[in-house]
């Protein structure tokens, strides 16, 4: 159904509900396709809103079956009914009970919000708005009620039944072959909340205690027989729990802590009070099908969606313009924890590298938007990079500049000030306010408006008085001519020849941070014995671009003595950046690329071993995405791979003896049984970051060994990295290797995922064809997010040369997915969209293949409001 032009919701417009609903009770009884749902709300007049006010009910593609009001049916004339919609015109002005019946088909709910069906498992998303698809609802984030839900359902079909907070009956139903159980959620919750899981599926229990002194059954419930994959989500449960306590000194507050692992998910996983609902993918992991990568996205995501129940669910959001106040506060929540639980450095390196393959291009391109955007036309499309990681930058400036007690103290204030209400920015800020005495009205700016700032920065040292002296200017594109100036925090110190200038002190430096809240400021050093190295922006300290002149020979001066790991990765990747742009114009480089390879040799013979993960990563070069955002306009995709691939050869070729001593040196002893723990992770990325050098040097070579670890490997992330050098190699050995893959993993469809984004990431010209040819194979579905994403998803977002080929054949093949699938399933193929984020920077050949691929999508008859919304900015 198209909404001609979707109706915007603007932030200002925001008035309190004009009633509340204290009291939810739903029966739920479940059917295939004639699901019943009983709602009984108490509800009441708002205090806060307009007295005498019309009710209106959300409601989306509802059937109304019955409706009372106090236990009598209401006459037709007391109430209108839509599909998206019940009203009653003239309410009582005092508390009553609605109550209202409606019938759903979750087996032809393809859109998967609402209450559907996943490979035979029953099961909810409500959040954004999803729960109108189950009953007519004030479906709004502030307006907390207290649910008690019974689920009923065929004994067989449905043995295990779950909902929000504690369970409270169960039994079967007399007489027939039904069964049920009642679940009671002490804790007033939005409807966006809500969940309730029915299906054949296999568990594993832990038992927990809370430092409160609650016992409280850990559970992970999952597809049958696939029991023993849930045990490392299961521990990351209780770890998250415990680092929460500690860190936060959040305690978990029901007696049962629910995740289900279900395979048809739009998103990653879902925050349900007590009941976290999974894509499987987050979930499910064993060394034969998981690789690294995959149990650190598992341990992160699990401790997301359980941080949420204090950032989320205790406290919501008054609106869905605060989302960040929840998601960018739990991502930085999240990624604390895994720096926790792994190594710091390289867990910022990792989140570094996220915001800039995804962020920034957002917030340079046509889709750009505050982190608390001020208007949508679709709510879902702003679950974003922006809302989300720049969100959690946020949070971590914060506390850069107040210092880590100070935030705790904030934090602490936040969460018991706020406690059981739907809060916004303001009330977040204002607590540190409280804690600190600080002013953080110019802080706030960082929530107001799109844009990478940038900052540009000069060093001038003065021999004679031995000072050094910085110059910072910052300028906001995107932001608007008016936007004032950003608070942003300059972690930084200096670096001589020979190790960090530790005498060398500035009176304008706390705890070794600058403020920058000036269009243009300058700090001084005293003390410094000689021209130094400024190390800026430690630690990424703000989500900043920096412009700064420096030599190679001063970057590589980092990468040797920085004491921030950061930036001696950061170092390296401006060295490798520098280079790959200076060819890309024609400049020669060779010179610079081999003493590059001289400082990467003597960093290799340096750490490699005693840090194989940070070794990795200073191996990885900056990718074909980092490049072009970097470039920032006339992109040619097809001339940034090549530049990469010729320095990528020629580092290759000079680190080879390094880069095959290595891997012998860190192959693992036969026999040693699989760990995913950081440390063993470490040693397998840096092996098959040496590997895939090799091969980029020498094909033949590469291929070989490549192959041979295909074949042998004891775990699927030495296999996957193995398959995906290969891959980069056209041939027969490749082709066999894909094949051999496909047969042993033909009844995995998670590990089938990675074998269809293996090959449509192929930088070759037949990829349009082959991911054509793998649309139509048996373990295809359009109809489940997680391939499309990685079929069609990894092609788009992640194969440059392909999507953007010259002659439109790739963005041909995205924009027929898309009108496809925005059929069944809107949500995602406007998240496919997305991959023409940056149209405007391409090439002008390119840029007009796809604006008329945009134009192609937005003239389609019939397109839902989240695809329209997407292409409609997208050329705007
Ligand atoms: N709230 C979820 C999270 O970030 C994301 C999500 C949004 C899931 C919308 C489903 C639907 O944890
Ligand atoms: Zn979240």
């Amino acid at each position: 159904m198209r909404t001609e032009t979707p109706p915007t919701v603007r932030l200002e417009d925001y008035r309190p509900s004009d009633h509340l609903i204290d009291r939810v009770e739903l029966d739920v009884r479940l059917d295939p396709h004639d699901t019943r749902v009983t709602a009984r709300l108490a509800i009441r007049p708002n205090p806060a809103g307009r007295a005498g006010a019309a009710l209106v009910l959300d409601g989306d593609d509802l059937r109304l079956v019955a409706l009372a009001l106090d236990g009598e049916p209401l006459a037709p004339a007391a109430f209108r009914v839509a599909p998206s919609a019940l009203t009653l015109p003239e309410p009582p002005q005092r508390p009553f009970t609605l109550t209202i019946e409606t019938r759903l088909d979750p087996t032809a709910n393809t859109k998967l919000m609402g209450l559907y069906r996943s490979n035979g498992v029953y099961c909810t998303q409500c959040e954004a708005d999803g729960f109108r698809r189950i009953t007519y609802f004030l479906d709004r984030p502030d307006v907390l009620s207290v649910y008690t839900t019974r689920i009923e359902a065929e004994a067989a079909q449905a043995p295990v039944l779950l909902g929000n907070g504690n369970i409270i009956e169960s039994g079967r139903i007399e007489g027939t072959d039904r069964h049920f159980s009642i679940w009671h959620d002490p804790h007033p919750k939005p409807a966006y909340l809500f969940a309730l899981v029915g299906g054949r599926l296999d568990r594993m229990t832990a038992p927990f205690t809370t430092m409160e002194g609650r016992a409280v059954e850990l559970a992970v419930y999952v597809e049958p027989g696939k029991a023993e994959r849930a045990a490392y989500a299961l521990d990351a449960v209780a770890r998250s729990m415990k680092w929460d306590e500690e860190v936060f000194g959040r305690a978990y507050d029901l007696d049962v802590f629910n995740v289900v692992a279900v395979s048809d998910f739009n998103m990653g996983a879902m925050e349900n009070k007590g009941l976290n609902i999974f894509n499987d993918k987050y979930v499910l992991a064993s060394p034969e099908t998981a690789t690294d990568a995959d149990y650190a996205a598992i341990e992160a995501i699990i401790a997301h969606e359980y941080f949420h129940n204090w950032s989320g669910n205790r406290i919501t959001c008054r609106d869905w313009f605060q989302l960040c106040l929840k998601e960018g506060l739990t991502v930085f929540r999240d990624q604390e924890f895994s720096s926790d639980m792994r190594s710091r450095d390289v867990h910022r390196i990792g989140e570094v590298r996220t915001l800039r393959a995804r962020q920034f291009p957002e917030d340079a391109g046509p889709l750009a938007h505050p982190v608390r955007p001020k208007l949508y036309a679709e709510i879902n499309n702003f679950y974003t990079a922006t809302v989300y990681e720049k969100g959690a930058e946020i949070v971590r400036m914060l506390r850069t500049l107040i210092g880590e007690r100070a935030f705790r103290a904030g934090m602490d204030r936040y969460f018991s000030e706020n406690d059981g209400t739907a809060a916004t920015v303001e009330h977040f800020l204002k607590a540190f306010e409280a804690e600190t005495g600080r002013d953080l009205s110019d802080f706030a700016e960082w929530y107001e408006r799109p844009g990478t700032p940038r900052v540009a920065v000069s060093g001038h040292y003065d021999e004679a008085r031995k000072t050094y002296r910085l110059d910072f200017r910052q300028t906001r594109p995107g932001a608007g001519a008016d936007a004032p100036p950003v608070v942003i925090p300059v972690r930084l110190g200096l670096i001589g020849a020979e190790g960090p200038l530790d005498g060398a002190t500035s009176p304008q430096l706390e705890d070794g941070v600058f403020v920058l809240d000036a269009p243009e400021a300058s700090l001084t050093f005293e003390n410094v014995p000689a021209a130094p190295v400024p190390s800026l922006f430690r630690g990424f300290s703000a989500p900043v671009r920096v412009d700064m002149a420096m030599d190679d020979a001063d970057r590589l001066t980092l990468l040797r003595h920085d004491t921030d790991g950061f930036n001696r990765w950061e170092a390296a990747q401006r060295v490798a950046a520098r280079l790959m742009t200076g060819a890309l114009r024609g400049e020669a480089t060779e010179a610079g690329a081999d003493a590059f390879a001289a400082a990467l040799g003597a960093f290799l013979d340096d750490r490699a071993l005693s840090d194989p993960a940070f070794a990795a990563l200073v191996l990885a070069l900056p990718s074909e995405s980092d490049l072009a955002d970097e470039i920032g306009a006339e992109i040619d995709p097809d001339a940034i791979f090549s530049a990469r691939r010729a320095l990528r050869a020629r580092l290759g070729t000079a680190l080879s003896a390094r880069l095959h001593a290595l891997r012998d040196a860190l192959a693992e002893p036969a026999g040693a049984p699989f760990s995913p723990d950081a440390a063993s992770a470490g040693r397998r990325a840096l092996r098959n970051a040496a590997l895939d050098l090799i091969a980029a040097a020498d094909p033949i070579q590469g291929a070989a060994l490549a192959g041979a670890q295909v074949a042998s490997a004891t775990n699927m992330t030495d296999r996957l990295a193995g398959l995906s050098t290969l891959a980069l190699l056209p041939g027969e050995p490749r082709e066999a290797a894909l094949a051999a893959f496909a047969e042993r993993y033909a009844h995995e469809p998670l590990v089938l995922d990675k074998w269809f984004a293996i090959q449509a990431m192929i930088p070759e010209d037949g990829t349009v064809e082959r991911v054509r040819g793998l649309q139509a194979h048996p373990a295809f579905a359009m109809t489940n997010p997680n391939r499309v994403r990685s079929l069609v998803g990894s092609f788009a977002l992640a194969n440059p040369t392909q999507f953007n080929r010259a002659d439109g054949a790739g963005f041909a093949l995205a924009t027929e997915t898309v009108l496809a699938l925005d059929r069944t399933n809107p949500q995602v193929a406007a998240r496919l969209m997305t991959a023409f984020g940056s149209w405007r920077r391409l090439e002008p050949q390119r840029r007009a293949a796809a604006e008329s691929a945009l134009r192609r999508i937005l003239a389609t008859p019939g397109l839902s409001r989240d695809v329209a919304d997407i292409a409609g900015r997208s050329l705007g």
